[in-house]
């Protein structure tokens, strides 16, 4: 039954197909520190689901988000467990990610022809560090509304552009509710969107290409 269900499903999906090109490859013997890049992935696929798990509580405005943030610590089952997962996930995630960067480049895992795993490798660290960044402001407490405005200000000190970068990310002169709906947003859903589509684009890499081997003195 099972068996035929299975056939029946792989004639029209092409499941074995799939598995064989997307999982049945030679891999060259590595060592641990190759599997930092699944690692990074398994934390953005908690963070997600942990941030959807999240949304259904938390209120994007300057009235509420204080109290929402409130509510979910200390009154709904589960929730400071949730948003403990999500708080230490986002830490967890920059500092693996950052290993797998470091990984990469002391194996020459960057060189040809992976140079486009590692460009699109880039993009997906600053928008981890984007994610870190926005969120940090969404319990609207004063850590996080202070720290805004100092990150902000930086990003004011740009040559030329400054004033420009720190008016958009604020939304106006001055940190407000503006600040809060475009971070909220920022985090929900155009950085997400950036990750999911460039992991996309960096795991296809890596099948194509396979795993590079580690580096030998006669290289
Ligand atoms: C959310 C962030 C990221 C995810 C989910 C991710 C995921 C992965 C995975 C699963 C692999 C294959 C296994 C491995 O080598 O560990 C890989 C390989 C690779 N990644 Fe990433 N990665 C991320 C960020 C980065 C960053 C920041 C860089 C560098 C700037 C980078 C550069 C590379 C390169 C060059 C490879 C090829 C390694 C090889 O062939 O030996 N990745 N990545």
């Amino acid at each position: 039954m099972l068996e035929k269900t299975f056939t029946w499903l792989d004639e029209r999906l092409g499941i074995k197909t799939i598995y064989n090109t997307v999982l049945d490859r030679h891999v060259p013997k590595v060592n641990w520190f190759f599997t930092l890049g699944s690692a990074s992935l398994f934390l953005f696929a908690i963070q997600g689901i942990t941030g959807m798990l999240l949304t259904l509580y938390y209120v994007p405005s300057p009235d509420s988000a204080y109290d929402s943030i409130q509510y979910i610590m200390n009154d709904l089952a589960f929730g400071w467990l949730i948003r403990g997962i999500h708080h230490w996930g986002a830490t967890l995630m920059v500092v693996v990610v950052f290993l797998h960067m470091l990984r990469t480049f002391f194996f020459a895992a960057y060189k040809f022809p992976r140079e486009f795993t590692w460009v699109t490798g880039v993009v997906l660290l600053l928008a981890t560090l984007g994610m870190g960044f926005t969120g940090y402001l969404l319990p609207w407490n004063q850590k996080a509304y202070w720290a805004t405005t100092v990150g902000t200000s930086i990003a004011g000190t740009v040559p030329l552009i400054g004033p420009f970068i720190s008016n958009v990310l604020r939304g106006g002169p001055d940190l407000s509710g503006v600040t809060l709906a475009r971070f909220f947003s920022a985090h929900i859903w155009w950085l997400p969107a950036i990750i999911a589509a460039m992991i996309g684009i960096h795991l296809y890499m890596v099948i194509r290409l396979g795993i590079s081997s580690i580096p030998k003195a006669d290289d």
